[in-house]
Order: C-alpha cells, then structure tokens, then sequence
C-alpha cells in the first residue's frame, strides 16, 4: 500500500497539531496541565485550575478573585433564558441533548462583567459560566420543581451543588466535587476537544465549537461513559457476579463501559484518583456496595484482558459515578457535569486553534465504484 493510501482509521496516531494545553503521557500513565502534573493540581480550587487550563498561568490571589466573581456574575441565567430554556427542557430530551441545543443561546444577554477577552472568547466564557444554572434548571424542569434560588457562594464547586440541590453542601462534598471537575478539565485532543478544534478551524463561531464538542461527549465511547459504567454496575448487581459478567462482555463483543483508553497503556492516573475520591466519598450502603462492585469488574477485566494486544485498564469514568451519585448528582447528569469542567479545556482549545488557524480538513481514500456514465 503507497503511503498516500494508508487509511489510519480512528486517527490512532495521527498528530493533528501542536497544543500546549495538556500533555497526556499514555505510556508513564500521566496527565500535566500547562505543565504542572494533575496531581499537584487537583486539591487547588477548581478555578485556579480552570485559569490554568484557559489562561496558560495559575491566577495570584487578586485575579483568582477576579475570575471567581466573573463566574459567579456571568453565570447567572437572565430571566428570559431562563423561562426559555425551561420550557425547552420540560420536552425530556436527555441533559446533554439539552445543552447541545442550548449552547449556543447561553451566551444572548451578556452580563455586566467582562474579562477583557475577544468577543468570541468573552461569549465562550459566558457559555462556560452559566452551564452550572442551564443544568440546574434542566434538572428542575425534568423533576417538575421550581429552580432554586440563585446561591451567594462565588465558589465554583459550593455553587454547582447549591444550584442543583438547593442546599449548601458539605466542605468535604466542595472539595470532592472540585477535585472531580478538575481532574475532566482537559485531555489532549480528545474527540471532543478535536471536534472543537474543527468547527473553530472554519471560522465558525466559538459557541458553535462548544454545541459540537457537547455533542461528541454525549457519545459513550467518550463522555457518556460515566453514566453507562455506572448502570452497568447496576446491571451487575453483586460482586461477585463480576467475572461472568465482564467474560461474557468478551465473548460477545459488548464494551466494559470504563475499560480502556486510546492513549493510556497503563492505568489512567485520573482514574486512580478519582477511585480515592469514590472511597472517600461512599457513605452508605448502596454507595459502598457499587464500589465494591466497580472493584471486582476492575479485577476481573484485567484478569480476563491479560492476553490482549494492548493493555485495558480503568479509565477516568469507571469510577466516577459512585462520587456523582454520593454527591447527589443523578446518573441522566453525570455527561453534563462532565461537560460543566470540560468546556474550560475546550475552550482553552478554540483560543489556541484560533491563533495560528488552518481549516481541518483530512482526505479520504475513496473505495467506491470506479468512475462510470450515468444512463
Ligand atoms: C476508549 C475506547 C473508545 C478507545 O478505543 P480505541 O482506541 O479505538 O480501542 P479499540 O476499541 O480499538 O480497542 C482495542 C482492543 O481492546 C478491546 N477493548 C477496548 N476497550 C474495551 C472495553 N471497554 N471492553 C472490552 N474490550 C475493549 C477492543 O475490543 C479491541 O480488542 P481487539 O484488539 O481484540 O480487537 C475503547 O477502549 C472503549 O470503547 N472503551 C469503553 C468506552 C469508554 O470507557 N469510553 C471512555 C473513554 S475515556
């Protein structure tokens, strides 16, 4: 086969640009934003890390400050937006169907605050700021409750869980919750930053590269994952159904939702801390138990892949449904919390595709009819 046709399905090692966002070092199992190992990041607050991630430099305290009222101003639903998207949600779509659809929208009636960006950037912002509040309120049209009341806290994590509970949470449940954001922030060129990244190659506008990357996520070979690991621990059932479980996934082709990654060989550092956050953060029963049975899928899947190609371990969204679900997040929301942390690196994506812009556009090797007349 001449080079010219060699056809790399899936794109698996293609290098598609540079990027100086994230740096994921698949072979020694590590993660590094702008340079810092996610380890070292992931006790910060989590918008220290997002300034990280969309700015290039942990902010001092004076512009974390900055950046803390900026979200919390920004990221309030004006009125109109608010009854609108409301209605729109009360049709039942899935959150994340939701949200792609919105997207866009979320940027209309900018707030009196601004960060002295592009206005391409300041409406990605406002996108990114007022996902908490459009998520909320499309959990509280689906449950038929009215939307609670705007919260005072200018932290990210306090505010999420207040908007969608309606209570003030727990220090210990902020920090579980930010940790976890942080930790989904970025991951190199991932299909839904890459989808960002191609809609921003046209010029197209910064929130539609946002619609997109929402609707690459929702797939779940990528960010939906988290929701379906999570009910096929339900599935599952017990621990020690485990094994026949996850042999059975092989012998008939059917994906153990949480397994595996396109650039990890071993075990996705995310996925180790986000297993200690799970046992942190289990507390009852039914919690503890879907851990216990997480655990035994984890053991048994590694037991029955050893002869594989290439080695599958746990990915970031095996475990990260028991610290949702602990954290009062329910399954249908799990993709769009992801979405809520990721839409910072995607962000941070559409600013470095913008500044040295070429159109994305690879070739394709034709295998159809050969050239022939039409009748
Ligand atoms: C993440 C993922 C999409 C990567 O895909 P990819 O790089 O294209 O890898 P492939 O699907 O080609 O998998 C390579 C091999 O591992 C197997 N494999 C990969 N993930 C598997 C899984 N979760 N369960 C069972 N087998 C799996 C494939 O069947 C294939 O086996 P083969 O060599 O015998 O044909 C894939 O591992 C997957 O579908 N995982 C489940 C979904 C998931 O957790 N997504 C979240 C990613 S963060």
């Amino acid at each position: 086969m001449s080079e010219s046709t060699h056809v790399h399905k899936g794109l698996e090692g293609v290098i598609a640009d540079t990027t100086s966002v994230s740096l994921v070092d698949g072979a020694a199992g590590r993660l590094y934003y702008r340079g810092y190992a996610v380890e070292t990041l992931v006790n910060k607050r989590f918008a220290e890390v997002m300034h990280l991630v969309v700015f290039g430099e942990l902010p001092d305290a004076g512009r974390l400050e900055e950046v803390e009222e900026y979200l919390w101003v920004a990221g309030r639903l004006p009125p109109d937006l608010a009854r609108s998207l409301r209605q729109i949600a009360r049709h039942g779509e899935h959150p994340m169907a939701t949200l792609q659809s919105i997207a866009s929208l979320l940027a209309n009636e900018p707030p009196a605050i601004s960060l002295g960006r592009t206005q391409q950037e300041e409406e990605a912002l406002i996108v990114a700021a007022r996902l908490p509040a459009a998520i909320a309120m499309i959990h509280a049209a689906l449950q038929d409750h009215p939307e609670h009341r705007y919260p005072v806290s200018r932290r990210y994590g306090e505010r999420y869980l207040q908007l969608l509970h309606g209570r003030c949470p727990t220090a210990a449940e902020v920090s579980a919750f930010e940790s976890t954001q942080i930790l989904q922030l970025d991951h190199g060129f991932n299909a839904s930053t890459f989808t960002a990244r191609v809609v921003t190659s046209t010029l197209a506008p910064a929130t539609s590269a946002l619609s997109a990357a929402m609707g690459a996520l929702y797939g779940p070979l990528h960010g939906a994952a988290d929701q379906q690991a999570l009910e096929m621990a339900f599935e599952v059932g017990e621990p020690e159904r485990a094994r026949e479980f996850v042999a059975q996934c092989l012998a008939t082709g059917r994906k153990v939702m949480g397994m595996g990654h396109r650039e990890y060989r071993v075990v996705d550092p995310r996925s180790r801390m986000i297993r200690a956050l799970a046992q942190q953060v289990a507390r009852v029963p039914d919690h503890v138990k879907l851990l216990d049975v997480l655990s035994a899928v984890d053991e048994a899947f590694i037991e029955q892949t050893r002869e594989k190609r290439r080695t599958l371990r746990a990915n970031l969204e095996f475990y990260k449904g028991v610290v949702y679900l602990a954290l009062g997040i329910p399954k249908e929301f799990f993709t769009a919390s992801f979405a809520a942390a990721r839409v910072f690196g995607w962000i941070a994506h559409v600013i470095e595709q913008r500044q040295d812009n070429r159109i994305i556009r690879p070739a394709a090797h034709y295998v159809g009819p050969a050239p022939r007349e039409s009748v």
